[in-house]
């Protein structure tokens, strides 16, 4: 699977969400890139949980600012954060416990999780925060 390309239709001009989704594209992008490259399944679970953390990290930041501004979709997005992660930890988790290999379906499942949640949900808030 090729890297994740940052794009102006990411953009939600918060620039403290911004700078979070770049990261998180990166952060995708050197897993991507250890899978590329065969890199050890010590590396991967690293780059893995390094995704992962950071992605919790981020949708705490962002359910802090719906809060803040009382976004109507507050409850909505973080049911939707919560399943995410909770899917991203059940992957983890079967990963280090040798049960699966991080395979082009887990690229596209976390590709695919981060691209459409960003244009689906997170551009809906996009207005009120830079207010
Ligand atoms: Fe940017 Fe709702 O995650």
């Amino acid at each position: 699977m090729t890297p994740l390309k940052w794009d102006e239709k990411y953009i939600l001009n918060v620039k403290e969400i911004d700078d979070e989704h770049k990261n998180l594209f990166s952060l995708f992008n050197r897993l991507q890139d250890g899978m590329n490259t065969g890199k050890s399944r010590a590396e991967l679970e690293h780059a893995l949980s390094d995704l992962i953390d950071n992605t919790v990290l981020h949708f705490a930041t962002e359910e802090k600012l719906m809060q803040q501004f009382s976004y109507i979709g507050f409850v909505e997005h973080k049911r939707v954060h919560d399943a995410l992660i909770a899917e991203a930890k059940e992957l983890q988790e079967n990963f280090s416990q040798d049960r699966i290999e991080l395979s082009e379906q887990v690229s596209v499942f976390l590709s695919g999780w981060l691209t459409d949640h960003i244009l689906d949900m997170d551009k809906k808030y996009g207005p009120l925060f830079k207010k």
